[in-house]
């Protein structure tokens, strides 16, 4: 067993760490695996994906030892599923670096530049129950791309790590990642709001949502709700379905 695998173990007894060259996307095979009735434990890494997907439809682009791709499985039944993709951020984030910061619902930024980004999906086993087979995928920059000709370039974690490496980012963010996890089941975003709050990219700034809202943003509520301040009062957006940009 390896030193993660023992840590991660002595959190969620039985969790597996697999780690395969190539796949189409992690979150694609856990889900695969799910539907099939696979509901195990377990955290699988990648070295590369070949058809790595975003949220709201988007694709995830990387390249192997360009980035840190992998995904959580685990069954979780918490009273609130609100906020968990917030408290998977707020792990993730404090395991990296002061600098990283969250860009509502889950973006990982560093001065409003993407250095990574969350993508969870959930399954209902076959056999009904409160649980759902949960799905967090995280994708990291190590370090940049070649050819990436966005007007703003994605942010890479070696600019704030020079020596970033992937075994070593996963051993570092992996086991806070299962803990909050596992803590959102049981006591729900509320102990994770300050923490957003500390660390969130928008906070008091103008903001545009992808539904034609524009307000100031003024962080989060308890089940982790983005407020946003605009001329018809305040507004709290629940829906991981609109996207939101500093305006
Ligand atoms: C986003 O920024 O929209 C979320 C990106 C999530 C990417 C990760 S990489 C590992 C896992 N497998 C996927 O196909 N997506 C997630």
């Amino acid at each position: 067993m390896t030193a993660l695998s023992r840590q991660l173990d002595a959190l969620l007894p039985g969790l597996a760490v697999e780690s395969v060259t190539e796949i189409d996307s992690t979150n694609s095979e856990l889900m695969r695996r799910a539907r099939a009735g696979r509901l195990e434990p377990v955290l699988l890494l990648a070295q590369r994906q070949t058809a790595g997907r975003g949220r709201l439809g988007r694709q995830w682009l990387g390249e192997p030892g360009a980035s840190l791709t992998f995904s959580l499985g685990l069954l979780l039944a918490p009273p609130d599923w609100s906020g968990l993709s917030l408290a998977a951020g707020v792990a993730v984030a404090e395991a990296l670096h002061p600098a990283v910061r969250l860009k509502w619902p889950n973006d990982l930024w560093v001065q409003d530049r993407k250095l990574g980004g969350i993508l969870i999906e959930t399954a209902a086993p076959s056999e009904g129950g409160p649980a759902r087979y949960t799905i967090v995928g995280l994708g990291l920059n190590l370090a940049p791309r070649e050819g990436d000709a966005y007007a703003t370039p994605p942010c890479a974690l070696r600019e704030l790590l020079p020596k970033a490496a992937a075994d070593a980012v996963l051993q570092q963010v992996a086991p806070p990642l299962l803990q909050a996890v596992l803590g959102f089941e049981q006591f729900g975003f509320a102990p994770f709001q300050a923490r957003f709050e500390a660390r969130d990219a928008l906070a008091g700034r103008s903001v545009r949502l992808s539904d034609g809202m524009v307000g100031s943003a003024h962080g989060v509520d308890t089940r982790g709700a983005l407020l946003v301040h605009t001329a018809a009062g305040m507004k709290a957006v629940a829906t991981a379905e609109v996207s939101v940009r500093p305006a």
